[in-house]
């Protein structure tokens, strides 16, 4: 046994890790996609914020793949009993959402950065390609689709964190906890 598999009674360190280092990096590229889109031309972060936006997002998109096969092969944390069968269909299908936002959100980004045809860096160490490109309208559809996705999952996340601290506080229970030490 170690503390960073899951187990049936909590996360283990692996799990915690990616999930905090995710919340993280979301608010992050949230953040940064706001301001580099308020930049002028001639401003000399103009080229260089995108190219971090973009190899940052492309590396959460394979730590939240990596994650969703962690979770598949790991123990589940049973689910607290002191909550209600309906506590626990709100907060899985919050966390299912969550996972679908991200995949939406980063698929969209991707499809912005594809339009013209050209590849996407990673961090300058090599390129993913451009596999759809060309669709008429298709940056400024993708970018609308990117903006309104990264709010809604920024909404969501959070109203998923506050639940998560109204358990902590108010509730007194283990849901956060459990997120933070394995046991
Ligand atoms: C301050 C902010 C946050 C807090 C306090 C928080 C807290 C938690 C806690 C306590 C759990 C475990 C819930 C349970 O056992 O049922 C959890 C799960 C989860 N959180 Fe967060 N979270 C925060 C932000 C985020 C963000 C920004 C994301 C988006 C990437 C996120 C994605 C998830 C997902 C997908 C799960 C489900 C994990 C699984 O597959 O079992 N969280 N969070
Ligand atoms: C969950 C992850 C992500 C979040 C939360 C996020 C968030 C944002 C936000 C808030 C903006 C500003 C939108 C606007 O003001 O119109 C933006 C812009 C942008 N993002 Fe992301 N992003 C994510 C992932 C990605 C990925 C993976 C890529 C590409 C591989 C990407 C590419 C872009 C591009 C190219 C823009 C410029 C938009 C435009 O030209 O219309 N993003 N992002």
């Amino acid at each position: 046994m170690s503390a960073w598999k899951n187990t049936t009674t909590s996360y283990g360190l692996i799990s915690i890790l990616i999930h905090w280092v995710s919340a993280l990096t979301v608010f992050g590229l949230f953040g940064v996609g706001l301001y580099m889109m308020s930049l002028s031309y001639y401003d000399p972060l103009y080229q260089s914020l995108p190219w971090w936006h973009k190899s940052i997002g492309l590396a959460l998109l394979a730590a939240t793949i990596f994650r969703l096969v962690w979770k598949t092969i790991n123990s589940k944390p049973a689910h607290l009993p002191e909550h209600s069968k309906t506590t626990v269909r709100l907060a899985v299908s919050a966390h299912h959402m969550i996972y679908l936002l991200l995949f939406a959100t980063m698929t969209s980004g991707y499809l912005i950065s594809t339009a013209d045809g050209r590849a996407v860096s990673f961090f300058g160490w090599f390129e993913v390609p451009a596999l759809i490109s060309g669709i008429s309208g298709q940056e400024d559809i993708a970018g609308d689709i990117h903006f309104y996705l990264a709010w809604s999952l920024m909404i969501l996340a959070a109203l998923h964190g506050l639940a998560a601290i109204k358990h902590h506080v108010i509730d007194r229970d283990q849901t956060l906890i459990r997120m933070i030490k394995p046991h």
